[in-house]
């Protein structure tokens, strides 16, 4: 599962650990969990899993690109993640004569490997744990004072770990900022594409089969990590040589059955799990639906003009998919929390609370206090998600949005030269990678359909009420769809964004009274500053209460349970499930297989369809069952995909899947619809991670790929 670029609130758990429920921190994993583990089937020490000392397998797993894991699979640096993380750098790599996501790619030899600039890989050096200097400094502050003074002191702390050195570092707050870690890494930025199969295997299923079980999806693609002649971490030049890896994983063959142990390390992005009934509520009644509704209008505006041509196709696919993927995921999970009454279930936990509270000052009123936080903020919830989603969910208005710090710079008491000067060179950057992303025809229709919506679904109170007066002026009646339609093609044929030689002439003078009368930074600046002056406070307020609250409640909460296993909400860490592969029921009489097979993809094939087209190599070698080393043989075929009962979330995509003795047997890259609400409740009988078979990957670079000397790279048990 990809992650989710914009992460919410970082949140920490413990809990009542049941099933194969938990993300745990191999840096304290207890002998509880490390005891669980060997009885399921774990066959190696805590040493072989973490040290920091000794190579280990956490050395083995980075890191990819900004949201996903991606593991190290040869002595060579070869990476192995999902198709969908590296989705838009084989985007990226692609021109409509070579057309690498259409129609795949494996490099022959090194020489051929294709640099990825957007991409880096980031290595895991070492955990401190830094709570005590943080609480001494944050002791006795709430609220805003304490989030400024929390940032301050990550900040001292990040420096002096850094400075002198090429390592990165990050605090990390835990159990809802009852505990801090310090969390150094090592960053590789000489990543390169070595192969990936073609869209029709890497995304076959497209957006119907996302989020979904039984799946048939070659979710796999394959990189190479660069370091310098002296063997360190280095920008991009010809002259790199392959990494040499502290560890890397070793490859099994021999295939998964029902109940085998399945583990799975990586890093994922963000768990809720004590979340309150409240915020389940705000996300059903309005978040969720808000952001569906409009994602669904973007998705459908953008697919119109991506049906019209492979160039454009290949210049919005990756931005599709992003939207779509969290639009069905944002569906899903409104859906799944209301099915199983999670509302109810926190209301149940939250009664246990506010009894076991009575008479303990510090936490009686947390319930109270939530409730007047919501109520404060409920009101306003759907505006704030209409302009991010909505208004900005434009690329223009999202880029000219970007504009306002110029208009700061030109309108200081005393305006720096220096400082106008560095906003317009970094305007002008910003300018280029706009411009190549920018597909004209849909965004205009963003325009005018976001625009649209705001008016009629957010109540006129929240308007920008001088932008909609003008609008009525200008363009006419504010019902009628054309207006916005004339609207947007007028901001389109006379923003300067789009001509050169007026957008030169204004960044070589810029005047904030020009600029100002740009009609894309005109729209996009009535929606941003109506937000902020009148809502973005009443926000903010919010998140802070929010913040003090959680940790008081986590507090309480560990307070009424003493001696508890617990683990921490995921927040973009390195984790470790364990579970087992296992087959389920999804809802009466209907049963769910634990593998699915070649059978599966030829049944789902559709000839041309956008999601279930099939290459024609494939098709091929399944009719003669050409599966030579790979094949099953208790299915007597080749299995694509299997499903476990590991606990993982968006940002564990591309997560190595490892049996008992730590060989790979599969990539994680999805979890299925039964369990979209598993970011607040795991449920413990419907949660299942869906992952891509060792096999099925080895087969498809192999045979259909003609890349056997990738496979002879690794090193298979
Ligand atoms: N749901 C997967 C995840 O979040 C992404 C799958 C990508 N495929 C797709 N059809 N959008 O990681």
């Amino acid at each position: 599962m990809k992650k989710r670029i914009l992460s919410l609130l970082f949140v920490l758990v413990f809990s009542f650990v049941r099933a194969d429920e938990g993300m745990w921190l191999l840096y304290m994993l207890g002998d509880h969990v490390y005891n669980e583990m060997v009885k399921k089937g774990l066959k190696l020490t805590k040493e072989q899993l973490y040290s920091l000392n000794k190579p280990s397998i956490k050395d083995a797993i980075v890191i990819f690109g900004g949201g996903c894991t991606g593991e190290i699979v040869s002595r060579e640096g070869l990476v192995f993640t999902n198709h969908h993380c590296g989705y838009s750098a084989i985007a990226a790599a692609s021109t409509v004569e070579n057309n690498y996501l259409r129609d795949g790619f494996y490099a022959k030899s090194k020489a051929e490997e294709i640099p990825a600039p957007s991409l880096s890989v980031q290595f895991l050096v070492r955990i401190d744990d830094v709570t005590k200097e943080v609480e001494d400094a944050l002791k006795g502050l709430s609220g805003a004072e304490r989030a400024t003074k929390l940032q301050a002191i990550s900040n001292d702390i990040v420096k002096r770990t850094t400075d002198g050195n090429n390592l990165e570092a990050r605090v990390v707050p835990f159990f809802r900022n009852n505990q801090y870690l310090l969390f150094v890494y090592e960053r590789y930025r000489d990543v390169r594409l070595v192969g990936t199969p073609p869209e029709s295997i890497g995304k076959f299923g497209g957006d119907t089969d996302n989020w979904e079980w039984p799946r048939h999806t070659g979710d796999f693609a394959v990189f190479r990590v660069y370091m310098s002649k002296d063997g360190k971490a280095a920008a991009y030049a010809p002259d790199n040589v392959p990494y040499i890896p502290k560890y890397y994983l070793n490859v099994s063959t021999k295939g998964v059955k029902e109940n085998d142990y399945a583990m799975i390390l990586g890093y994922p992005g963000s768990t809720n799990r004590y979340e309150t009934s409240w915020g389940v509520k705000i996300k059903t009644e309005i978040e969720n639906p808000a952001i569906v509704n409009l994602r669904d209008a973007r998705l459908k505006l953008m697919f119109e003009e991506m049906k019209k041509s492979d160039a454009v196709r290949l210049q919005l696919a990756s931005s599709y998919a992003a939207i779509a993927n969290y639009w069905k995921f944002f569906d899903g999970e409104a859906k799944q929390l209301m099915k199983y009454d999670v509302f109810g279930q926190k209301k149940a936990e939250e009664e246990k609370f506010i009894q076991w509270a009575k008479g303990k000052p510090e936490y009686a009123q947390v319930f109270a206090e939530y409730e007047k936080a919501y109520k404060e903020w409920w009101p306003y919830t759907k505006q704030r998600i209409y302009l991010n989603e909505g208004i900005l969910g434009s690329p223009l208005a999202a880029y000219a949005a970007s504009w306002q710090a110029l208009e700061t710079a030109l309108t200081r008491d005393n305006p720096s030269a220096d400082e106008i000067n560095r906003v317009v060179e970094s305007l002008k950057r910003t300018r280029t990678i706009f411009l190549q992303n920018e597909n004209k025809a849909s965004d205009q229709n963003i325009i005018a359909a976001t625009s649209r919506m705001f008016y009629t679904d957010i109540e006129s109170a929240q308007h920008p009420a001088e932008f909609f007066t003008r609008l009525r002026t200008g363009y006419g009646d504010l019902g009628d769809e054309q207006t916005y339609k004339k609207f947007a093609a007028d901001v389109f044929s006379k923003t300067m964004v789009f001509d050169d030689a007026k957008w030169e002439a204004f960044m070589a003078k810029p005047e904030a009274a020009a600029l100002r009368d740009d009609p894309a930074y005109a729209y996009v600046s009535a929606f941003v500053k109506n937000y902020n002056t009148r809502f973005a406070s009443k926000f903010t307020e919010f998140t802070h209460r929010n913040n003090d609250l959680s940790r008081l409640y986590l507090k309480g909460v560990r307070e009424m349970n003493p001696g508890k296993t617990m683990y921490p909400d995921a927040n973009f860490t390195m984790r470790l499930s364990y579970g087992n592969v296992k087959s389920y029921r999804p809802r009466d009489a209907v049963f769910y297989d634990y593998v699915c097979t070649m059978k599966g993809v030829l049944e789902k094939y559709k000839p041309g369809d956008y999601e279930f087209d099939l290459p024609k190599e494939l098709l091929e070698a399944a009719k003669k069952k050409d599966f030579g080393p790979y094949k099953d043989a208790r299915t007597n075929d080749l299995v694509v995909n299997f499903i476990s009962t590991n606990d993982i979330t968006g940002g564990n995509s591309g997560s190595p899947v490892l049996n008992g003795s730590g060989e790979l047997i599969g990539l994680a890259f999805d979890g299925n619809y039964e369990a979209l609400s598993h970011k607040i409740a795991f449920d413990k009988d419907l949660n299942r991670t869906i992952c891509v078979d060792i096999r099925y990957v080895l087969w498809c670079i192999d045979k259909l790929g003609g890349a056997k000397h990738i496979v002879d790279e690794l090193t298979l048990k």
